[in-house]
This record gives C-alpha cells, sequence and structure tokens, in this order.
C-alpha cells in the first residue's frame, strides 16, 4: 500500500472511531441530562405536576396530576432504562388517578402530555418490561386512566360548532363564565390521541369529536384557503385572522399528517396538502414561514416564532425533504448566534422580540434536527444536536435541574422546567445519538411515509401488527406504535366523514395513498 492511502486508511478508521465515542459519549450525556432533572423531579417535586428547578421546590401548574412523571414515563423505555419504567409505572397507578379533581384545566395541554403520555407508555409496557394482561393492548391500568382523563375533556366539545373550549374543570366540566375563544391548534389537534383511545377501548365518540373539530376549522378556510389563529368556539367567527405554521396553528397541521397516517385516513392529507400549498405561496419569505393575513395574504409580521422550528420535520415526513432542509437552516442560525431560540424573533432586524426573549426548554429545534439526521444521515445534523447539547449544559444546568432561559440575550435563568423537556427535547436529543433505538430503526415514521403506508396497507389485511408497521411520535414526542389500530373491537363503525374537497393530490401524496 502507497503512504498516502496508508494514511487517509488510518484517518478514515480514526474518524469513524472518534465518531462512534463521539456518539456514545453524547449518548450518555444526554441520558445523564434527562436523569438529573428526573431524579430531582422525583426527589423535590413529585407528585406535583413540575419541579422548579431553581428553588427545588414542586409546583402544580397545567392540573395537579403529577404531570411531568406521566409525561416522562415513555422517555425511560426509550432511553433503555426499563427498571426505572416499571417503578414509574407503579408510582403512576399509585396516583390511582381517576382524574375526579377540582381543577381548571387546557383541554388542549392535558390532551397532549397527559392522555398521549398515559397511551404511549401502555403501548410500551411490554417492551419497558411489564408483564401485560391477557386483553393487552385493548385493556390495562393505563389505558383506564387515559380513558378517564379524555371523558373529563369531551365536556369541552359539547358546543355549536364542534369546536372546543380551550378548559374545562375535570370534576365540573366547562365553568359557566369559560371564554369561548380559544387557538386553532387547540380545537384541532386530538385526533392522534383520541383516534387511538377510540380503536383501543371501541368507543368512537373520541375520534368522532376529533374529526368533527377538524372539519369545523376546515369549513371556516377564508377564500384563500387559510385559516386564523384564534376562533369563537360559539360562533365559528375567526377572532384572530393570521394564519401562521407555528404558533396556535402548528398542531392542527401536524395531525392533519399524523391523523391521517396513523388512521389511515386520505382525506386529513389531503387536507394538509391543501392548506401547506397556500402556506407556500403567501407565507414563505426566504424560506422562512412567517405569519399572513388569512384573508389577504398578506404578511403580519416578521417574526419567526420557537414554536415554528417543528416545521422542517413535518415537511420531511411528507417527503418535502429540499424545503424542509432550506427552512431549518433559518432557526439553527438564531440558535447558532444566541445558544438558545428567543419564542420570537424579528427576521427584519435580527433581534428577539422585546418581552419574547425567553428560551422555555423548548423542543421543536431538535425533533426537526432528528427528522432530517434520519431523512438525510448528514452529520451536519449531529453537530447540531452536538452544539445544542453543549448550550443546554451550559446556560440551564442548575442544581436541581434545567431552568427555562427568561432572557436568550442575557441568558438569565427563570424557575420553571417544563415537562416536555423530559417528555421531549432529552429524547429528541437522545435519539439522535442512539442509532440502535427502536425508533431509529425501520419503524419509526419521519419520511419516506410513502412506502410506509404502502406497508402498512399490506399488514393491515392480517389485522392487528402490534409492533410491526411502525411508530408516529406525537406533538409531545410520545410514541405510538400504528400497528395497533385493527386490534380492538370497535362498538360502532368510525365515522366516515366525507371530504367536501376532492382536489388532486400532489403526485408525491398521490403515490402515498393509493
Ligand atoms: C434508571 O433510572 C434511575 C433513576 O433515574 C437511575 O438511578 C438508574 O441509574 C437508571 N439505570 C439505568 C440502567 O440507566
Ligand atoms: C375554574 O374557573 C372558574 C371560572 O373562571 C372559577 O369560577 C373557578 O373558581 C375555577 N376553579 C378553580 C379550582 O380554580
Ligand atoms: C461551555 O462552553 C464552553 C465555551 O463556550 C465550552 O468549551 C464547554 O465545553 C461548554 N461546557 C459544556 C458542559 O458544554
Amino acid at each position: 500500500m502507497k503512504l498516502p492511502a496508508l494514511l487517509l486508511l488510518i484517518v478514515i478508521t480514526w474518524c469513524h472511531c472518534d465518531t462512534q465515542s463521539d456518539m456514545d459519549s453524547y449518548r450518555r450525556q444526554v441520558k445523564e441530562m434527562f436523569q438529573h432533572a428526573y431524579d430531582n423531579y422525583l426527589l423535590h417535586a413529585f407528585p406535583h405536576d413540575e419541579l422548579a428547578p431553581i428553588s427545588c421546590v414542586g409546583v402544580d401548574t397545567w392540573g395537579s396530576f403529577s404531570l411531568t412523571l406521566l409525561d416522562a414515563l415513555d422517555t425511560l423505555v426509550v432511553m433503555g432504562n426499563q427498571s426505572e419504567f416499571r417503578r414509574a409505572y407503579q408510582l403512576a397507578l399509585q396516583q390511582h388517578l381517576s382524574f375526579n379533581i377540582d381543577t381548571n384545566t387546557s383541554v388542549f395541554e392535558a390532551n397532549i402530555r397527559v392522555v398521549g403520555g398515559l397511551l404511549s407508555a401502555h403501548l410500551l409496557s411490554a417492551r419497558g418490561g411489564i408483564p401485560v394482561p391477557p386483553g393487552w393492548p385493548c385493556e390495562g391500568p393505563l389505558l383506564s386512566m387515559a380513558e378517564s382523563l379524555a371523558r373529563r375533556l369531551l365536556p369541552a366539545f359539547d358546543t355549536p360548532t364542534g369546536l372546543p373550549y380551550g378548559s374545562v374543570n375535570l370534576r365540573y366540566g366547562v365553568s359557566p363564565g369559560e371564554t369561548p375563544l380559544t387557538c386553532t391548534s387547540c380545537c384541532a389537534s386530538y385526533i392522534v390521541e383520541f383516534g387511538v383511545l377510540s380503536r383501543l377501548t371501541g368507543d368512537t365518540v373520541f375520534e368522532d369529536v376529533a374529526l368533527r373539530a377538524i372539519h369545523a376549522l376546515w369549513n371556516r378556510r377564508s377564500t384563500i384557503g387559510l385559516v386564523g389563529n384564534h376562533i369563537n368556539v360559539l360562533t365559528g367567527e375567526w377572532k384572530a385572522t393570521d394564519f401562521t405554521v407555528g404558533n396556535f396553528v402548528d398542531s392542527y397541521l401536524e395531525y392533519l399528517v399524523k391523523g391521517g397516517i396513523l388512521l389511515r385516513r386520505p382525506e386529513l392529507l389531503e387536507m394538509f396538502h391543501d392548506l401547506y400549498q397556500q402556506a407556500s405561496r403567501y407565507s414563505k419569505l426566504h424560506d422562512w414561514f412567517v405569519s399572513v393575513n388569512m384573508n389577504t395574504g398578506q404578511i403580519s409580521s416578521p417574526y419567526y416564532y420557537a414554536l415554528d422550528a417543528y416545521w422542517p420535520g413535518l415537511l420531511s415526513m411528507v417527503g418535502e425533504l429540499p424545503q424542509a432542509e432550506k427552512s431549518f437552516i433559518k432557526p439553527y442560525s438564531i440558535w447558532r448566534s444566541l445558544g438558545v431560540l428567543p419564542e420570537m424573533f424579528n427576521i427584519a432586524d435580527g433581534k428577539p422580540v422585546a418581552k419574547h426573549e425567553a428560551y422555555h426548554l423548548r423542543p421543536e429545534l431538535a425533533e426537526s434536527t432528528w427528522y432530517l439526521f434520519r431523512a438525510t444521515k448528514n452529520p451536519f445534523y449531529l453537530e447540531v444536536g452536538k452544539a445544542m447539547i453543549h448550550s443546554i449544559q451550559n446556560i440551564s444546568r442548575v442544581n436541581c435541574g434545567y431552568a427555562t432561559v427568561k432572557n436568550s440575550l442575557t441568558h438569565v435563568l427563570a424557575d420553571r422546567m417544563e415537562s416536555y423537556f423530559l417528555a421531549e427535547t432529552t429524547k429528541y436529543l437522545y435519539l439522535l445519538f442512539d442509532p440502535d433505538n427502536f425508533l431509529n430503526q425501520q419503524d419509526a415514521i419521519t419520511h419516506k411515509h410513502v412506502e410506509h403506508l404502502h406497508y402498512d396497507a399490506r399488514m393491515l389485511r392480517s389485522g392487528c401488527t402490534v409492533g410491526s408497521t411502525g411508530y408516529i411520535l406525537t406533538t409531545e414526542a410520545h410514541p405510538i406504535d400504528t400497528g395497533i389500530i385493527h386490534c380492538c373491537g370497535m362498538k360502532n363503525k368510525p365515522t366516515q366523514v366525507n371530504t367536501c374537497n376532492k382536489r388532486p393530490f400532489s403526485s408525491r401524496l398521490q403515490l402515498s395513498l393509493t
């Protein structure tokens, strides 16, 4: 072998080793981050909802249901900590939560964090080392808990439009003085969790109310095919008319895709496709997607919201990879310059928007990093993940956990650690550095859902396919096994909603649905 070739070989081998040990070391580091937050939560805060990481005490934030524990359960399985999963599972059950609590809670947050967390832990319990009862996955204690909470959310959907109220009292139902104004994503992000509930319990009511709300929004699109971001659930009148792919609209768009894939409902993907076309036409500004007026299509503000950062991940899921990559670089450049992603960033003057400078430990940029790494295998995304881990460690780590950054310019901290830091942020970062994870095998639906749907369609003929047709991650990063939807008998057939709008799909989506 000639000397240059030998050198090259050595360099390549060395790089490979380095990469491998790098992957291991970052994976361990993220696991330790999770444990630091989780252990301190159990020690200082449980059974309260959240840990205040600077004062090291527990606080109830979204409804006094031990939120952080329930939101973090499935992360233990994803990170391979079965013994702790079994312990936490028992801890969750000892709360014997019937959710008969006099507390006003956000219907949206209770669904994505708690119902979603319980359903995912229920579906992952075998993988987590819990002996499953004979009727599983159609029966199980966490499924019962999820169902009883969801039933307490149902009164919110009893409106003339079918759009749910924003809040409900878990014991008494909708409070008499409750405001009828609510956000678009708060109205229409139920189809994944409620779909799973209906398919597992056999009661169609959940899937039906979720679909009804989606159609209620759809029927109120503007003449240019966009929706606003806040609506009156009694009259159906738009109260905030800015369309955006992010803030207050995000998981509506996300659940059209994920619900469509999970429940094999092409009409939902068709809706997404139409909204995406209009969004590309009106709100795309140099690969940012900004707020526009839903009626005129005119740009209303040149702001980027931290929540918008999920969008490249969703685009990769529907196969729009080039656009996803271009739209990813934008928020990442903000993160690079500030070390975090502020709640609102003014693209025009290149600064965080005053009073919206905080970084709430949000997961969306890490989420898109994972989706894009899965889709491209480009090591650039690993470097992004490392940079994010570095800055979270450097800026947010405190004695009892990780603290929200109150100001992205000064890095002053605030005494709050949202439960999604354990459900999502650490999970996505971990997945980036764990190539052998079950969610990184063929079975996570992160891109090329085209093939997956074909695969699904074949598998469906044999009915229940637990563990073999792929996972989707909910908007709170709770993995859902898509193979379960035909495992349990239905009392009634799920509603077949007519699609009012039969425009053709793009060729790519067409492919996926035939
Ligand atoms: C599992 O989690 C517990 C609690 O965080 C921790 O003490 C333990 O070391 C973890 N075990 C493994 C194998 O990760
Ligand atoms: C829930 O909200 C209603 C209406 O605003 C209020 O009257 C009630 O006291 C609240 N309940 C709790 C437990 O905060
Ligand atoms: C913190 O930042 C410094 C310099 O910016 C870097 O060298 C160091 O590795 C970071 N520490 C951690 C724990 O990431």
